[in-house]
């Protein structure tokens, strides 16, 4: 049976990815990155500016003479995951002197000096709005001091910096469009982390997806913490654009404006886009959706929870009649987009009724996808501060369990009404269960694996029936 397991994500965890030697580089680099897409992203970014001194990537650890963690804080759980990798470099340490080891991301930004106190083998710290240092911080801590750099910076996108793609299928790819954000979920160590939002130069967004293009690129996703509220005005952070000058407010470019400029100026090539937030999602962004058969019909819409009054604790700045409405619209502009969220169970407060109205909003949307989580306390956020983490854990974990079984069944149900039908794949790799099968996704980011057709490769677009399905795959065969 084929299956690929892909709506409940935990997150990706700990991977280390490799490019091509490059003719200069003398020293190796292993990076392992954890979390979100945004550090994976960063990764390609870091090991840039680190082939520019002379680093080539490795995934033998053991080869290597810098290693760098690309770290995530977004719940414990994942910071345990980093101080245990950690603990395991200790005895590769031991054996070589000369290796220096640093921690990046979140967890650099979040623990800062603490990290050089607690972590005695780490070498260098440095944050998201750091990387450019990363030069200078070598060549410190290769006089033997701990090193780091984590100021955050109001303009850092690394806009003309050129990501080394790093363990890539060579046809899908990321792009970064916003770094930061601004909206202060109580809950949310982002804020923290990766510092104010910032929106990229739309030109350099676009030379950027013009050359993954030219390289042989197929589908480019758009990324940012919350991308609906990207807006260039050739100034700094969103939140001064009332200080902007005339000139800058009449050619501002948004997300919509950039959306469907990406879309015009590469009609062959698909586009997504995440993540997405109900409080600024606007209706001209689902007009360029429709518009465009290039961009793929489906929106990744984290709700959290689906009561008002949790929406009200956790800052969301919408209620949940206003999130169904925006569903409506959506159902009504794009009639085939597929739509997932992001779930938090046991949030601080919960009661047994505002649960009830997370499962009862779920039934409402009957989401494709999801990705979802028990409330993990983070120091320092808005809800540390000024709110019990009272829910009992019993409690989360039960609740977090009736989420996804709920989900499961959801996906189950929009998986069948896929099956008999033709949709367009783009060919991205082997199926990890079968190396004779292709897999790939549809323009709803539903995964359908099929046996291979000679003459095909990765990067064709191809036509297949879904025949058959599992909870999250769908399997099928190649049509003429
Ligand atoms: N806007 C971001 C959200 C990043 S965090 C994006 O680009 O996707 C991803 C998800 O982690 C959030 O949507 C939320 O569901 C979950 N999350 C964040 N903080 C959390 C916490 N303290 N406990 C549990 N889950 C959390
Ligand atoms: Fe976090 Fe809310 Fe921003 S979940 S990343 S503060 S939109």
């Amino acid at each position: 049976m084929q299956t690929e397991e892909k709506y409940i994500d935990e997150g990706r965890q700990g991977e280390a990815l490799i490019t091509l030697p490059t003719g200069n580089a003398t020293k190796k680099l292993f990076l392992e990155s954890y979390g979100c897409q945004m550090n994976f992203s960063d990764s390609e970014i870091v090991a840039s500016i680190l082939n520019d001194e002379g680093y080539q990537t490795t995934t033998k650890v053991e080869e290597a003479d810098l290693i760098l963690l690309n770290t995530c804080s977004i719940r414990d759980k994942a910071e345990q995951t980093v101080r245990k990798r950690l603990g395991a470099l200790n005895s590769i340490k031991k054996q070589n002197p000369n290796l220096k080891i640093g921690v990046l991301g979140c967890m650099a930004e979040r623990l800062k000096h603490k990290f050089l106190e607690e972590e005695h083998l780490v070498d260098l710290v440095v944050g998201p709005d750091a990387y450019r240092d990363l030069p200078n911080l070598l060549n410190e801590s290769e006089e033997g001091r701990g090193a780091i750099n984590v100021q955050l910076s109001k303009e850092e996108t690394y806009a003309e910096i050129s990501p080394v793609r790093l363990g890539g299928n060579g046809v899908t790819a990321f792009v970064t469009i916003t770094r930061g954000c601004d909206n202060m979920c109580t809950f949310c160590v982002v804020p923290f982390t990766r510092g104010r939002e910032r929106s990229r130069d739309p030109h350099s967004i676009m030379n950027e997806c013009k050359d993954l293009a030219e390289r042989g690129y197929k589908e480019i996703t758009l990324l940012g913490q919350n991308v609906d509220s990207y807006l260039w005005y050739g100034g700094g952070p969103k939140k001064d654009f009332k200080n902007a000058t005339a000139i800058q407010q009449a050619t501002a470019v948004d997300f919509g404006q950039l959306l469907d400029m990406v879309a015009t100026q590469l009609p062959n090539v698909r586009l997504r886009f995440s993540t997405s937030n109900p409080q600024d999602m606007q209706e001209d962004v689902l007009q360029v959706m429709a518009k465009h058969a290039n961009i793929c019909k489906y929106i990744h819409l984290p709700v959290q929870s689906g009561s008002t009054t949790v929406l009200e604790r956790m800052n969301r700045q919408h209620t949940r009649e206003e999130y169904f409405e925006l569903i409506d619209k959506i159902r009504k502009i794009i009639p085939d987009c597929a739509l997932s969220h992001d779930m938090i169970a046991g949030f601080c407060g919960e009661t047994e009724e505002e649960h009830q109205d997370t499962l009862s909003l779920m039934e409402h949307v009957r989401y494709d996808f999801g990705y979802m989580f028990a409330y993990s306390e983070r120091p320092g956020t808005p809800a540390h501060k000024k709110m019990p983490d009272d829910v009992p854990n019993e409690d989360k974990k039960r609740r977090l369990q009736e989420i996804i079984d709920l989900q499961r069944s959801h996906s189950a149900e929009r998986m069948k009404s896929y099956v008999g039908k033709v949709h367009e794949i783009l060919i991205e790799g082997n199926s990890k269960r079968d190396a004779n099968f292709w897999y790939g996704r549809n323009s709803q980011n539903a995964v359908l694996v099929f046996p291979k057709v000679e003459g095909t490769a990765i990067g064709d677009f191809v036509h297949v029936r879904a025949n058959s399905c599992t909870t999250a795959t769908l399997i099928g065969e190649m049509i003429n």
